[in-house]
């Protein structure tokens, strides 16, 4: 069997994956067509056809369309369980294991998911789109420093919880486009000692997952919260949600400010929170995640569209870049022009 496919168990089958070789029925019939999108009713009529395995295409290349649809099925499903959070102050955890193992590890898996993420549009209170992304970006990054199996479940878990305190603030506080009051900033501040207390009393959550909860604010350098813990006392998966956290913060769309291009994330992040955040993870995460600037098309403050062929070490924001008639730019060199956003074109970039 090539390398881009594995043979799956119809119920280890799951939405947006992709047929790698067509199902044929004893009679000759093509039942499942190589390519075919895999949907829940189509995966509900594949185990009614009473097919054992199908070959599925890896890792998960999806189009931008397909990407979007299972985005904001995911979405859907998160607010769902996150309406029943604020009803009723408590976590619906087999709706969470059930959500990460159908919808969120699929996309945590799917080639270029950072790239696709900062370009997908869903309109969905900002709480639920970043519960999401930062479940996914945990993960990205949780696989990208090696861990697996149950410790990547758990590590998705705290991305998606992470900010589930929030339960207990009113939404016209969570929402407001105006700069918050003192008294209300004391109050958003509080929710991750409120996240940790919901979670605390349910056994079946990992200690890990509940700290995570709690410290994603901490920071390395003692300036975070609530208490001001530093380096080694934070737990790991606390350092991975909260670089998740701030690059997902960075990167949306908020009422009172555009979102930054990634590599503008990327040099703040290098600029700003070098002694807040762990160095180890940083490196990887910025390492992997320079991977699919370059290729990415931009618009530039003059007008003119142009591709990044290829970042300077110290100035990430000011790429070489080729102009549509071809020509080369150093951006490093010629300070009046500089990148104003990302284009919402599909790039080629494989990273996975
Ligand atoms: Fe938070």
């Amino acid at each position: 069997m090539p390398l881009n496919q594995c043979l799956l168990r119809v119920e280890e089958l799951r939405y947006g994956m992709i047929v790698a070789q067509p199902v044929v029925a004893a009679s000759g019939k093509v039942l499942l067509k190589q390519g075919a999108f895999l949907t829940e009713r189509l995966i509900r009529k594949i185990a009614h056809w009473q097919v054992e395995y199908v070959s599925i295409v890896l890792p998960y290349h999806v189009c931008s369309a397909q990407f979007t649809r299972m985005y904001k099925d995911t979405l859907h499903s998160i607010a769902a369980t996150f309406e029943k959070v604020r009803t009723f102050k408590e976590v619906p955890l087999a709706d969470c294991r059930e959500l990460i193992d159908n919808y969120v590890e699929l996309l945590v898996n799917i080639v270029g998911v950072v790239d696709r993420l900062y370009k997908v549009k869903a309109h969905s209170e900002y709480t639920f789109r970043h519960s999401l992304n930062v479940a996914i970006l945990s993960g990205v990054l949780g696989k990208w420093l090696g861990f697996k199996g149950s410790d990547m479940k758990d590590i998705i878990l705290a991305g998606l919880l992470h900010d589930i305190g929030k339960a207990f603030i009113p939404r016209g506080i969570l929402n407001k486009p105006d700069r918050l009051t003192p008294e209300e900033m004391a109050l958003v501040r509080k929710h991750p000692v409120y996240g940790y207390h919901m979670l605390a009393e349910n056994g079946e959550i990992p200690e890990p997952v509940k700290l995570a909860v709690l410290q994603h604010h901490e920071r390395e350098d003692g300036s975070g919260y609530p208490s001001a813990l530093r380096d080694e006392k934070i737990h790991g998966y606390a350092k991975i949600v909260a670089l998740a956290d701030v690059y997902d913060a960075m990167s949306s769309e908020r009422v009172y400010r555009a979102k930054m291009p990634p590599f503008v994330v990327v040099d703040t992040i290098l600029d700003e929170m070098q002694e807040k955040l762990n160095t180890q993870i940083c490196i990887t995460f910025l390492a992997n995640i320079s991977r699919f600037f370059v290729g990415s098309s931009v618009l530039l403050s003059n007008g003119s569209k142009a591709t990044i062929v290829k970042l300077n070490d110290v100035l990430r924001m000011r790429p070489v870049v080729q102009l549509e008639n071809g020509e080369v730019l150093n951006l490093a060199d010629e300070r009046k022009i500089e990148v104003v956003s990302v284009l919402d074109e599909i790039f080629t970039a494989a990273m996975s």
